[in-house]
């Protein structure tokens, strides 16, 4: 990135592209053309996609639903950061912040964790089997509780809902130097045990969590701090803190050994 444009611009891609998960992969020079600072990024790769149609040739595929930075399917590493210079989603990064001439070299999320489906398109069934291991409430059956039964007070509602805003794109991941998922996992179980409605299930859900996430092949998290800078939703540092200590508490009540 060189600058911040107000004309369209000419850019040169260089894109990860892979046929399939068990296909070799290779970056591979695009040109575009009188791309628009006011489209998405999503959008400049919509332009070269119908380009690449109209010659004949295979479109990148890339991941997306919601394009309004709530779903979390858009991630690619761009430039070598995880979702590109800005600190949002993909699809909320506009291309006013590349500049006319600048080459922009656009990768998958790079983990062990998540396997490459086909060119940036990612696996990550891993986070929904770390959410399935604990990331959930029971409800009792009957009739619906009154509204008012289970007070929350504000700072909490306010902490369970800082936790909640994790989208799950998989940035903190990919922009980990060991592959860590230890900060969508603190999300997930901190928006949780930090309400009354979670806490039957507080030990077992953190200690099934992260055994689960162990499972799925995430690398050790050394708090080097890199998932908290990507996170297009600022989900904090100090998530992961609080997190272990939950385990601990769930470790010496008697849930399993830490560690
Ligand atoms: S497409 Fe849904 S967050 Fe980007």
């Amino acid at each position: 990135m060189s600058g911040t444009s107000t004309s369209p611009m000419n850019l040169t891609l260089r894109i990860w592209r892979q046929s399939g998960p068990a296909s070799d992969g290779s970056m591979v020079t695009y040109e575009v053309k009188d791309v628009s600072p006011d489209m998405s990024f999503l959008e400049m790769l919509d332009t070269l996609n119908e380009d690449l149609i109209v010659r004949g040739e295979e479109p990148v595929a890339f991941d997306h639903d919601c394009r309004e930075g709530i779903c979390g399917a858009c991630g690619m590493v761009i430039n070598g950061d995880a979702h590109g210079p800005e600190r949002t989603t993909t699809c909320q990064l506009h291309m006013r912040h590349f500049a006319d001439g600048d080459t922009i070299d656009i990768e998958p999320w790079r983990a062990s964790a998540f396997p490459v489906v086909k060119d940036l398109v990612v696996d990550r069934s891993a986070f929904d089997r770390v959410i399935g291991a604990g990331g959930y409430v029971g409800v009792p059956t009957g009739s619906a509780p009154e509204a008012h039964a289970t007070p929350v007070p504000k700072p909490v509602a306010d902490a369970a809902f800082e936790h909640a805003e994790c989208i799950g794109c998989g940035a903190c991941v990919a922009a980990c130097p060991n592959g860590a998922a230890m900060l969508f996992t603190s999300a997930k179980v901190n928006h949780l045990n930090a309400l009354p409605q979670g806490a039957p299930e507080r030990e077992s859900r953190v200690l099934d969590m992260v055994g689960q996430m162990d499972e799925e092949g995430f690398g050790g998290c050394t708090l080097a701090g890199e998932c908290a800078t990507a996170c297009p939703k600022g989900i904090p540092l100090f998530s992961i803190s609080a997190m272990n200590r939950e385990y601990l508490r769930a470790a010496r009540k008697g849930g399993r050994p830490a560690g």
